[in-house]
């Protein structure tokens, strides 16, 4: 197989690319909703995140927006984000827009074509479901003319990411604005963090360090399946359990910092090598734990100039919780996430250590970045400006998911290879059913693949 390198990938699309990636030529072109015009919004994946876009959705300046089609594969997920962003729209006494009635909600997995068939071209389409699905319901929202609303994680594999590259292209031929949901490019506090370091502030960055420790979180830990979920519902239900699905824990907890990280060096990491293991293999109710991840990771990465950037990640209980990021520069040091993923104040200091009578600036915004990266997508989406944020959701994709192979394989993974590697986790998602076989299955002790580093090198389980 012809091998792609990250700048065939970055700069501009190889037929090599394309045909590996077999993504269909869609004919596409411009259009534009006059500024007036209210967009009209569908949401696929009603689950918590979805729910939340489509808030930042109704609120967005530039509107209006309207709510008016969901979909999601199970019912009772998109039932509840009715009920919630109903009662959110009625709280908000006529500042938020909602109209989805029964017939423009959607189940299934054909229910992502029903809600985009709802919309007209120059509307906006927002994906929320796991990763796995995003390139098959990009795919449609382009053939459909809709601008895109997307969340990160883009791609899991090698396959996944080489697919969203050429979607982008296509979705930049056809004038489309796309936003994706890493919200640190978007918080205030890093934004003139970036500038001042850009300016100089902290001197050469030498170092970047990342942490994101805490206890068993979101769908991280799995217990065996019970009898009454097919195995598709199960890894769907819990998918940060199942690499196909999500990338991990690793890709799905960890791309926020990761993305920082590479935004700040101005460069995505040339290689990674790592390690991790599961610790505790089994419940405090003594269940084995099924899921494919590590419950601790630390990875080293290493940026085109020689710099490091050191991630430490963790999902375990009782362990010290850390969840923060930093910049090491040559005259100074910046915190860059103080809490959570992108948390603020950031600021920077004099030296090495954080001490208060070195601090040089401390950053005082505190709006919301999942509204602020809404604001800026309707912003483009009126004034007809390109926006793509896909291709950075590609880096930053593919750039954990180096990561999380270099520790699954105990291997040092090079983007390159990360971006060519063949062992492609669910190729054919876009023809999943919920009875069909599921693309890892359990064995007689409901145990999924693992990883097993040293002796599975070329691919993770
Ligand atoms: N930017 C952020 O800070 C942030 C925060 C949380 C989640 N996320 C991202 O948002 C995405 C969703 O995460 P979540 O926490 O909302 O998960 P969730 O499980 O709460 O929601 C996902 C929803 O998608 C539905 N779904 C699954 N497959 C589908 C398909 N093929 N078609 C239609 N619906 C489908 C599920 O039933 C569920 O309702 C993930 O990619 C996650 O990484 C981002």
């Amino acid at each position: 197989m012809p091998q792609h390198t990250r700048r065939d990938f970055l700069k501009k699309g190889t037929s090599a690319a394309v045909a590996a990636a077999t993504v269909p030529s869609l004919k596409v072109s411009g259009f534009h909703l006059s500024n007036d015009e209210t967009i009209q919004v569908a949401l696929v994946g009603c689950g918590g995140r979805g729910g939340g876009a489509a808030v930042n959705a109704m609120r967005a300046k530039g509107g209006p927006l309207k709510l008016v089609a969901m979909a999601d594969v199970f019912e009772d997920r998109q039932a509840n984000c009715v009920k919630n962003l109903s009662d959110a729209v009625e709280e908000s006494k006529g500042a938020m827009l909602m109209d989805v009635p029964a017939d423009r909600r959607f189940v299934g997995f054909d229910g992502y074509m029903k809600a985009m068939d709802c919309l007209r071209p120059g509307d906006i389409v927002i994906l929320t479901t796991p990763p796995a699905f995003r390139w098959v319901h990009f795919q449609y929202a382009i053939s459909k003319k809709l601008n895109v609303f997307m969340e990160k994680p883009v791609t899991v594999d090698g396959l996944s990411s080489r697919k969203m590259l050429e979607l982008s292209r296509l979705a930049d031929t056809a004038g489309l604005k796309v936003g994706v949901g890493l919200m640190s490019r978007h918080q205030v506090p890093l934004q003139e963090l970036y500038r001042k370091v850009k300016g100089g502030a902290i001197g050469d960055i030498l170092l970047v360090r990342g942490y994101r420790m805490h206890g068993p979180a979101g769908y991280s830990h799995s217990v065996p399946k019970p009898t009454n979920l097919s195995e598709v519902e199960y890894q769907i239900r819990r998918f940060h359990s199942f690499l196909w699905a999500s990338g991990g824990c690793f890709n799905d907890f960890y791309i926020h910092i990761i993305d920082h990280a590479n935004w700040f060096k101005g460069a995505v990491p040339v290689s990674a090598q790592g390690m991790g293991a599961k610790h505790y293999k089994s419940s405090p109710e003594g269940e084995p734990y099924v899921d494919q991840n590590f419950d601790n990771y630390a990875v080293e990465y290493t940026y085109p100039d020689g710099s490091k950037f050191y991630f430490e990640g963790r999902c375990i209980e009782g362990a010290n919780g850390v969840y923060s990021s930093y910049i090491h520069g040559s005259k100074g040091v910046a915190i860059a996430s103080r809490a959570n993923d992108c948390g603020g104040p950031s600021a920077i200091y004099k030296g090495q250590n954080f001490d208060d009578s070195k601090l040089v600036w401390k950053s005082t915004d505190t709006t919301n970045p999942y509204q602020n990266e809404w604001d800026a997508l309707v912003a483009a989406i009126r004034t007809n400006k390109p926006y793509n944020e896909v291709p950075r959701g590609v880096e930053a994709s593919v750039s954990s998911n180096m990561g999380r192979m270099a520790a699954h394989t105990a291997q040092v993974v090079t983007y390159d290879q990360m971006m060519n590697c063949e062992h492609a986790f669910a190729p054919h998602v876009d023809k999943m059913t919920l009875d069909g076989p599921a693309p890892v299955m359990a064995d007689e002790h409901g145990r999924y693949p693992v990883p097993q580093p040293g002796v599975l090198i070329d691919r993770e389980y």
